[in-house]
Order: structure tokens, then sequence, then C-alpha cells
């Protein structure tokens, strides 16, 4: 089976105690496609993915998942994904085998499958030699491995990931990267939350930008991009001390003719500075603040 869109999410709403969360959420997201939501904290990424994997129940609104509504069937859209949590769920006292043992284990995998996935897993996430350790003895960016291996071993064909990349050492978070970009090469559809807009970025074949409950733009990077009121910007310092700032939608061909207008005047250069569009410079023309604040 095709799906065109793999997952659909109309209209969202959800308020807690009296605190609107979500406040109409939707987007459709392809089969086989890396979408990332971004947005600052408590902008409401935990919320919605927590409705889209059946967590949370949403006060109105829908999502399906591979065509099937997720209200009425619950069980085969959980069989479909396969979720990380922003907070790590693991098993402290048990090893990292016994824990993909019990996580797994909730699926209707057989057993000598089970253990020839998790030793495969293992494998991908370097953590082979270190399986029958206990998880209290594992570093950060290791548990979080762990967790995202547990969300792997059913073979789901969505995978949900909320922030995974917070709070790691560097090597963890470059091998969750390539595992992940490998999934995505392999068809898995990821959505992925994240407040770096450097991974954002570099990952996401869509975004959508969450602020407050509400996504506030989506579309690819380009389309974001070309659909910003923010234009890029080369600022020039002269060497007497004053600077001006030239606004322009194409730095590559206004570069050099502004410098030869400059050179023609007899003014002289001390330095050249270019302030590229991006996700960030993007976010603040959208909410006037910082991604990060
Ligand atoms: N269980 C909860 N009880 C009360 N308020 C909550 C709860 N979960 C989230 N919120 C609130 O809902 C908003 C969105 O939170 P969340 O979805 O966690 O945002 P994000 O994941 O983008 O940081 C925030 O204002 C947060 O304080
Ligand atoms: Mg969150």
């Amino acid at each position: 089976m095709h799906f065109w869109k793999m997952i659909a999410v109309e209209n969202l709403k959800k308020s807690y105690e009296g605190v609107e969360a979500l406040k109409g959420i939707s987007f459709n997201i392809r089969e086989g496609e890396f979408f990332g939501l971004l947005g600052p904290n408590g902008a409401g990424k935990t919320t919605t993915i927590s409705i889209m994997s059946t967590i949370v129940a949403p006060d109105s609104g829908k999502v399906s998942i591979g065509g099937k509504d997720i209200a009425t069937n619950a069980m085969d859209c959980k069989r479909m994904i396969g979720v990380v949590p922003q907070e790590i769920a693991l098993y402290n006292d048990l090893c990292a085998f016994d824990n993909l043992m019990f996580w797994g284990g909730l699926y209707d995998v057989p057993k000598a499958e089970l253990k020839k996935r998790i030793q495969e897993t293992l494998e991908l996430f370097g953590l082979s030699d270190r399986q029958h350790d206990k998880v209290k003895t594992y570093s950060g960016g290791m548990k979080r491995r762990i967790n995202i291996a547990s969300a792997l071993l059913h073979k789901p064909k969505v995978l949900f990931m909320d922030e995974p990349t917070v709070g790691i050492d560097p090597q963890s978070r470059n091998l969750i990267f390539e595992v992940v970009q490998k999934l995505h090469r392999e068809g898995m559809t990821i959505v992925y939350t994240t407040h770096y807009m450097e991974e954002a970025e570099r990952f996401c074949d869509r975004i959508g930008i969450i602020d407050k409950g509400e996504i506030i733009a989506q579309g690819t990077l380009d389309e974001l991009k070309s659909s910003s009121k923010m234009k890029e910007c080369i600022s020039i310092s002269f060497a007497d001390g004053s600077s001006e700032d030239h606004h322009t939608s194409n730095v590559r061909s206004d570069l050099s003719k502004i410098v030869l207008r400059y050179n023609e005047a007899g003014r002289d250069i001390a330095h050249i500075d270019i302030k590229k569009v991006n996700l960030e410079t993007i976010f603040l023309s959208l909410t006037g603040k910082q991604l990060r604040d």
C-alpha cells in the first residue's frame, strides 16, 4: 500500500487546566518524508507528538496514520509507529539487552526474531559490547541511544522523535544523526521535534514552525525562505568607521555590484558581513523573538 498522506493532522486542540497548549494544529506528512516540528520551549511540540502517538487524547481534532484514524484504530496505529519520548524511559537496574527485550516484548515479535533484531540494533547504535551492563552505568547519550533502539524493534513505518539530542555528548548526537538519516534513506517516515534550527535545516524535507500552540509557517526550507519577509542583508563597514546595510533577495548577484559602486566612489571598505536568511531569522520575523530565549 502506498499513502500519499502517511499522516494527517487536522485542527488539534488541547488545553491543560485552562492553558491552551494547542490552538488548532494542522499538517500533512507524506510517506517517507522527514518532517521537522521546530519551535521554542512550551510551543506545543510534545503535546502534538503525544497526541499523534495516542498517549494523550486531544480535546478536539483528528489524526490519521496510514489512512487510519487513531481514535478508532489505536491498536493498528500503535503497530505502525515507534515513539522516542522526550523523557527517557528505561529500567535503570536492567541491562540494555533486558530493557530491549522488555520494550520489544510489548509487540508481537517472535522471541527468536526479537533477539536477532536486538543484536542488529545494538550494533547499529554502537552498544553491542555494553549490552550486559546495567543502564544506570550508562551516560546520557548511551541511554538515549537505547531509548531510540527500543522504538525500532517492531520495525515501525513511522518514527516519532521528541527532541532526541538534547543534553547529550557530541559523539552520541552524531551517531543518532547517522542512524536517523539511514532510516530515512530506507524509507521510514520520521517526525522530529527540535528547538535547534540547525537540525531542522540539516535533516528535514519539510518543516512546521510551531509557536504558542499554533503552526505559524510550514514548507520546505526553500519555501519558508522565499515566503519570508526577512531579506538577506549585506552590511558594509568602511575604513572611516561608518557602515551601510543593503537588503537584498540575492546576495550572489548584488554583492559585486555594491562593492564595485563603492570602489568607484573611492570609499575604502574595511569589512563585509553577509546575513543569510535562515530558520532563526524566519522565526524572528514571524514572532519578533529569538527561537532560544
Ligand atoms: N501535563 C501538563 N499539565 C499542564 N500544562 C501542560 C502539561 N503539558 C504541557 N503543558 C503546557 O502546555 C504548553 C505546551 O507544552 P509542550 O507541548 O510540552 O511544549 P514543547 O514540547 O514545545 O516544549 C506549555 O505551556 C506547557 O506548560
Ligand atoms: Mg517538549
